[in-house]
């Protein structure tokens, strides 16, 4: 046996110890400090891009409904310049394509914003590496991107999740432990909670521009695919800001049309073998409001043949044994678990407490009027339910837990990091989450997903947990 074999094996062994092979019901004993700051304005990773008006800021979300399209955003600073991206496949410079955007400006309080660029690239090829460069004469700025493969029902895809980032030096560590993880994530599903900019006096917008200039190194290559969280709302009556999202929108448009929606804040995508619906816990759902009235048509439409994996993104989330946010997400689940639970939702993601966590497959959709009994009971219908809110955002962590934890709650600790979901064809797909504090490739949750529509076996053995 060659030492790299029994080293190996070695190591295999002590990961095994350190294993903690659970059923459920598990919290991580690791408290991590609670604290950090935003990054000063001279960091290194606010550097604006050298040259006069040169583009800033630059990020990409998907276009379309099908993955065929992307939207490429960017901001200049002196003056509006060029609307147009150049781009091309790669191996083919020679029949670059050029496409004619839009910008827009926008003012909030004593802070009037750059030209914000939006520029639309449609009829892209499938599975294909494109270049794209903004910005004119001396100030070109090059990127590119991967198109997903076309939709099939078995086609591979790897999601990295991410929530509640902000802009702290946990933040930083966060998108780099992201941007290292050995799975190559091929998109973000972001969950919430940009830039904290409304943590800053007077919502200090000058903090959107950092927070973009601070993420471009990920998502000018790759498309984050956004959420609406509370952040987001910026609404300030008191400095004459009267107007909701308005930062968000002008920065971070969405193909919310594409899919019906009326309102950039809910919406679908396809990508690869994922139906993606987005919904808004800042929005009205009652019963006939736009949002309800869209997911209850976006739902009959979902097609599992094609897009076997459902999921689903929103901020608040419906299942919490945090002391945070306590029932926040409450009426949108009474409003809509059972959709969800009859729809055989595989995975609701979101963010919003500053956390991990992981449930096990449970419904409470059950509420008997009579006698009042009323709880989540378990359900192979139904959804995993993960809060991912732990990007480390300058609020800090949410280290006070319900005790005892809850039976539905399969796994929690309140450590920052991020997860990925890598879908392997239409039965399975592995989830993982990785701790900052570890190193890239330590996985401190898994747990094996059997598709509901597909494989609707009992998966809630299949997870691994390493806690401290
Ligand atoms: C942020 O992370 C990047 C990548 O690791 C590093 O180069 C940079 O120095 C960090 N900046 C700050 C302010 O922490
Ligand atoms: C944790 O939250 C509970 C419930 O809100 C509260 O009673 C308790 O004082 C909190 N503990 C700490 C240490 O903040
Ligand atoms: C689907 O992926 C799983 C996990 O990689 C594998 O075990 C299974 O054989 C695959 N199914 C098919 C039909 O290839
Ligand atoms: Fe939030």
């Amino acid at each position: 046996m060659s030492i790299n074999m029994m080293a190996s094996i070695l190591a295999m062994t002590m990961l095994l110890l350190s294993v903690v092979v659970c059923n459920g019901g598990l919290t991580g004993s690791y408290i991590r400090k609670p604290w950090s700051v935003d990054m000063p304005l001279d960091s290194d990773v606010y550097a604006t891009p050298s040259g006069y008006n040169a583009p800033q800021q630059v990020h990409i979300t998907q276009g379309d409904q099908e993955g065929k399209a992307m939207i490429v955003s960017w901001v200049t600073m002196d003056e509006p310049g060029s609307n147009e991206v150049h781009y091309w496949r790669e191996g083919s410079p020679d029949s670059t394509l050029v496409a004619e955007g839009y910008h827009v400006t926008y003012r909030y309080f004593n802070y009037a914003s750059g030209y914000i660029h939006h520029c639309l690239l449609k009829h892209l090829e499938y599975d294909t590496k494109y270049y794209y460069e903004v910005g004119i004469g001396h100030t070109v700025r090059q990127f590119h991107f991967m198109t997903p493969p076309e939709i099939n029902p078995d086609a591979p895809y790897t999601f990295g999740l991410m929530g509640d980032l902000g802009q702290t030096v946990d933040s930083n560590n966060t998108l780099m432990h992201y941007e290292s993880n050995p799975k190559k994530p091929q998109a973000v599903l972001f969950l919430g909670d940009l830039s904290y900019a409304d943590d800053h006096p007077n919502h200090d917008n000058v903090r959107w521009d950092t927070w973009g200039r601070f993420t471009e190194r990920s998502v000018a290559y790759q498309p984050w695919i956004w959420v609406t969280g509370n952040h987001e709302i910026d609404l300030a009556p008191s400095i004459g800001e009267t107007v909701p999202f308005k930062p968000f929108v002008h920065r971070y448009p969405v193909p919310h049309k594409e899919s019906g929606s009326t309102e950039p804040f809910w919406y679908s995508i396809k990508r690869a073998s994922a139906h993606i619906i987005v919904l808004s816990s800042y929005s009205a759902y009652g019963k006939y409001t736009p949002q309800y009235q869209w997911l209850q048509a976006e739902l009959a439409k979902v097609d599992r043949t094609r897009t076997p994996w459902l999921i689903v993104l929103l901020h608040a989330p419906w299942y919490n044994s945090y002391n945070y946010h306590y029932m926040e997400g409450e009426t949108m689940r009474v409003q809509f678990e059972s959709w969800f639970v009859n729809y055989k939702v595989d995975l609701v993601l979101a963010g919003h407490v500053h956390a991990y966590e992981r449930s096990e497959r449970i419904s409470n959709i059950k509420y008997n009027i009579v006698d009042g009994s009323c709880r989540p009971v378990k359900d192979e219908s139904a959804p995993v339910y993960i809060t991912i809110g732990d990007g480390g955002n300058v609020e800090g962590a949410a280290d006070n837990l319900t005790m005892p934890q809850p039976e539905y709650s399969a796994y929690r600790e309140p450590s920052f990091g991020h997860a990925i979901f890598e879908i392997k064809n239409r039965t399975h797909a592995f989830y993982s989450w990785y701790r900052n504090d570890d190193d890239y490739a330590t996985q401190a949750d898994s747990m094996w997903f059997f598709n509901r529509y597909w494989h609707p076996l009992d998966d809630s053995k299949t997870s691994i947990s390493q806690h401290y």
